[in-house]
């Protein structure tokens, strides 16, 4: 199991390596990660490298036993490049410039940039390829983040209108396929196409664009592939230098501006940085982290690193609050439980100057170990115990939500109602789920389904025809599916169908939804068979063909009507939910849903504020609890466990202290001993 740091030694005097490396061997650290934004300092001119301070920072690791994990530096252009090539910088959708100053100040589809890369790529992988103790490369650094996966420069300009010329091959094909016939916006040829920059309709703060949303989808497309190409040609590039280990890129959570499935085909295997506690004010509990994780895991359907895992308070122009030390261990154990088998923690230590002066590390400013290195040194000697259950077994998920950038794309766009929010829906899911304990893979539906049992489909608007023949196949089979409000009603241009709603998935639900209320934060009652629950966002009014009613709406003009309901197919069921509610109304109709599916249920009872999630191999079955509670908690268990961290076994309850965590061993499930 990798255990590592992200190390910036340029930061410090030569002097303090054989320090470092020797605290971090002694905190069972196995792992450094190096060079993601040192390009000014090994071309500082042109052509001219210097390489020999990296060479001693890799002979000292490899004198301490440290593996590495070499980046490409290009996620930090040189001023010198910048100040002759002034072209590269990025442009915005208002066109202005974005500057020299912090870093990732580049456009993706800049030709000279794109030369400029390749060689720095290929003089450090001339450098390093074959270097025994590098086991990993990183492309860049968090490619897309400060917005700058799309740019609206000349460059990306041209090259979007080839993009569509390859794809659509004549103009008039383009007109007709993405409707420009509305507001007269035909374009004569596909050089004249604009990319979606500020129009008179424009208002961006107010969450208003008027560009064609077939356009927009279009862009989106382009300036996500714009941006694996570039990571392609890096890896072409490392390949060709003879590096032959496998190569990663650290991608973000809650971010939606690149397809990371598409991206991840580039990869050997994905990373992620995780900043549980408000890195960028994007994470709303542990429940949308765990979110992530399972997100991540779904791009390869396979296990990843967190890259940059938190190890303190973050900060740039003023500190965030600082988490309990044991957090530290808790997110650790929090992201192996979801599949991640390297956890390196950004960063070794704060930095005295830069932007970034208050991000905390594991060490302090003075450079001395305090709380945080005494809670990573002891979960590092915890998980040397559980290595090989970190790296022997696999997450296990007989559930499964499918998610699909399209989609993203296009509700972000026009979000149907005002309280809409794609991603939100699909956390709120997840953590329904999660919270009752039932493990979930997120993923796209290109993946294999036959291994689940409930396969839910949130707000999947955009969809093909062949890919719901796929999931009638699914269900004729005996699987399971929950379809949510606005679902299968668009194109893959982003116009609406013009099938009777749910549109392709008519046939599959039993229904027609005959009428519909984008409610917004106005509520609506609905009796359900576990209770009446608050509708809102939006509510479907839904007329049963096939399919029998579950839940009905007890007030609005469509008082009484359909607000969910339930098909068999084939040897499977279909279940529609037709309004939006909160986590714990959808929990209450999951919880009927998952169990008619025949989802199991974990042998450890969650109760508020804990996760439980399971790792199994074959028979053997590990349950991670994790209490993110500041308060002691006691779950129930049905069997008897060892605890694999404490040594202790466990019967009928488990009792876990504030953020802490046990890893069970189910030994009997009759719970005798
Ligand atoms: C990440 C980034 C790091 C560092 C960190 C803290 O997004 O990859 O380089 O900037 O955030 O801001």
């Amino acid at each position: 199991m990798i255990y590592g740091v992200d190390y910036y030694p340029e930061h410090w005097p030569a002097e303090r390596i054989d320090k470092d490396f020797r605290l971090m061997k002694e905190a069972d650290i196995n792992t450094v990660r190096l060079a993601e934004f040192t390009w000014s300092l090994v071309e500082p001119e042109e052509n001219l490298y210097r390489f020999n301070w990296l060479d001693l920072v890799l002979e000292k690791a490899v004198k301490n036993g440290l593996s590495v994990v070499m980046c490409t530096p290009t996620a930090a252009p040189p001023k010198w490049l910048m100040d002759k090539h002034p072209e590269i910088y990025p442009i915005d959708e208002y066109g202005h410039v974005r500057g020299f100053g912090s870093r990732r100040h580049y456009c993706f589809n800049n030709g000279v940039f794109r030369d400029y890369s390749k060689s720095i790529v290929r003089e450090f992988a001339k450098r390093y390829a074959g270097n025994e103790n590098i086991i990993a490369w990183q492309l860049d650094n968090e490619f897309g983040c400060h917005d700058t996966a799309r740019c609206y420069c000349p460059e990306c300009s041209k090259s979007f209108s080839l993009w569509l010329e390859k794809k659509y091959g004549d103009i008039s094909t383009f007109n007709e396929d993405l409707g420009m016939s509305f507001w007269g916006q035909h374009y004569p040829s596909f050089e004249s196409v604009t990319l979606p920059v500020n129009t008179v309709c424009d208002n961006k703060r107010e969450g208003m664009f008027a560009h064609n949303p077939g356009l927009f989808l279009e862009y989106c497309r382009f300036a996500s592939d714009s941006v694996a190409d570039y990571a392609k040609m890096q890896v072409d590039e490392l390949r060709k230098a003879g590096v032959d280990v496998p190569i990663t890129h650290n991608m973000m959570g809650n971010f939606h501006d690149i397809d990371y499935f598409d991206l991840a085909e580039e990869l050997d295997f994905v990373s992620w940085d995780c900043y549980p506690n408000l890195a960028h004010g994007s994470f709303t509990s542990f429940r949308d982290v765990s979110y992530n994780h399972d997100k991540t895991r779904g791009y390869k359907n396979a296990k990843f690193w967190v890259m940059e895992q938190s190890s303190g308070q973050g900060g740039w122009n003023y500190m965030l609050p600082t988490p309990d030390p044991r957090q530290l261990r808790l997110w650790t154990y929090q992201s192996v439980s979801h599949g991640a088998d390297g956890i390196v923690f950004f960063r070794w230590r704060p930095c005295l100057f830069g932007t970034e002066q208050y991000w905390h590390g594991i060490l302090n400013h003075d450079g001395t170990p305090g709380k945080r290195y005494e809670i990573v040194k002891k979960t590092g000697g915890e998980l040397k115990k559980i290595s090989d259950i970190a790296t022997g077994t696999g997450t296990r998920a007989q559930t499964c939500i499918l998610y699909s950038f399209d989609n993203t794309w296009s509700h972000s766009y026009q979000k149907h109602s005002e309280t809409f929010n794609y991603n939100t829906l699909l956390h709120t899911i997840h953590g329904s789920l999660t919270e009752m304990g039932i493990n979930c893979d997120v993923t796209g539906i290109d993946s294999d389904l036959s291994a689940y049992r409930l396969v839910i489909l949130p707000a999947y608007n955009i969809v093909s025809g062949e890919d719901v023949m796929k999931l009638e196949d699914y269900v004729e089979n005996g699987g399971h599916v929950a379809i949510t409000f606005r679902s299968g009603n668009r194109d893959g241009s982003n116009r609406i169908n013009g099938l009777p709603l749910p549109g392709l998935f008519s046939k599959m639900c039993g229904i027609r939804v005959v009428d519909y209320d984008a409610a917004g934060k106005s509520i609506r009652k609905v009796a359900t068979t576990s209770g009446v629950v608050d509708a809102y966002t939006w509510c479907d009014v839904i007329e049963e063909d096939t399919a029998v009613p579950t839940a009905r709406y007890l007030d609005g003009f469509y008082k009484g009507s359909t607000a969910a309901s339930s098909n068999a197919f084939g040897k499977g069921m279909v279940h529609y939910i037709g309004f939006g509610t909160d986590g714990t109304s959808y929990m209450k109709l999951l919880d009927g849903i998952a169990a008619s599916a025949l989802v199991d249920r974990p042998p450890v009872k969650n109760v508020p504020g804990a996760e439980i999630v399971e790792r199994a191999d074959g028979d053997d079955r590990f349950f991670f609890v994790l209490n993110h509670n500041s308060h002691q908690v006691m779950l129930r268990l049905d069997g008897l466990f060892k605890d694999v961290l404490s040594g202790k076994q466990a019967r009928e309850v488990l009792e876990l202290e504030a953020f802490d965590v046990a890893v069970l061993y189910l030994i009997r499930e009759d719970g005798e001993i």
